[in-house]
């Protein structure tokens, strides 16, 4: 079967077909779905009914998983899945619905705000993987913003002024801005602000893109209050709807992303239906910048 990339947007996304992800793939396949994403950066597989195994040795393909313990707040023996999977589910253990006040459900609504995954890791992810098991009908769709058409867009003004720019990302400030702060001092220790670059460059393309998420709580060197301010206005003009593709999830639909390139949210749905969505994530191989930068601040 050979594979076919059927764009989905004006800037970015693309359907990809003639791929069945439950069995071994190519060295081929998986050489034309990393162009694919290198230039499309959202990748859409429909009708892919695969294990959570398949989905590993699929992920897997594309380099090291990153896992999902010793960040966030979940604890051993309380996860549904194995660890290599983020469960972006609103499910527990055993597969029930979590209760409106369920702490872990209250924790990933910070999913609802822009964010690019792991950038609050000090080596930040470069792809997930997005399996769709059990779909709502209405709602919970999730949207990506095309962060290279982002920063295309930018005067050249703005682009000189966030050139050499550095942030700071940690888990404890997305959460916060929801009000979620009900953090004992075990978790925060596991959630310490990393650095990252504002201006991006893509190592495959080389395009440039601007690498936010609501993780970002400062602009080293600035005043709080007005890093604030101004990251919040490149979010504003990063999720203009001419960069924002929604994604209308179908049963067993696979949304593969570059982080490197996008920020994605989550939308809400009726919270009291079931939604099984599972994501694998791959590790990146190197900091965006120096985490001993700017030390003194
Ligand atoms: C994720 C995520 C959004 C959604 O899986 O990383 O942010 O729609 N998911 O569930
Ligand atoms: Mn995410």
């Amino acid at each position: 079967m050979a594979l076919t990339v059927r764009p989905l947007h004006d800037l970015f996304v693309a359907e990809i077909g003639g791929i069945d992800l439950a069995r071994p793939t190519t060295r081929e396949e998986i050489a034309g779905i990393e162009a694919a994403i290198a230039e499309h950066a959202v990748l859409v597989f429909r009708d892919q009914n695969i294990t959570d195994d398949q989905q590993l040795a699929f992920s897997r393909c594309f380099g090291d998983l990153e896992e999902t313990k010793g960040t966030g707040i979940s604890k051993p023996g309380e996860q549904r899945l194995h660890p290599a999977f983020a469960d972006v589910s609103n499910l527990d253990k055993d597969n029930t619905v979590l209760a409106r006040d369920n702490r872990r459900r209250l924790y990933g609504l910070g999913n609802m705000l822009w964010h690019s995954d792991s950038s609050f890791k000090p080596v930040p992810a470069t792809y997930s993987l997005l399996s769709g098991r059990v779909v709502v009908e209405e709602g919970g769709e999730t949207e990506f913003a095309d962060m290279r058409a982002a920063y295309d867009a930018l005067d050249d003004e703005t682009k000189a002024e966030i050139a050499d720019l550095v942030c700071e990302h940690s888990l404890i400030y997305s959460r916060e801005a929801l009000g979620f702060d009900d953090l004992s001092d075990a978790e925060r220790a596991t959630m310490a602000p990393v650095r990252q670059v504002l201006t991006r460059t893509h190592p495959v393309t080389g395009r440039k893109s601007i690498y936010l998420a609501s993780h970002i709580g400062k602009i080293m060197g600035w005043p709080v209050p007005e890093g604030r301010a101004f990251i919040r206005d490149l979010t504003e003009h990063a999720t203009q709807d001419h960069f924002v593709y929604s994604h209308k999830w179908k049963k067993y639909d696979l949304v593969m992303w570059d982080n490197r390139s996008t920020m994605h949210r989550a939308r809400r749905y009726d919270s009291t239906l079931v939604r099984d969505m599972r994501r694998t994530t791959v590790a990146g191989t190197a900091p965006t910048v120096d985490q001993g930068a700017m030390a003194a601040e």
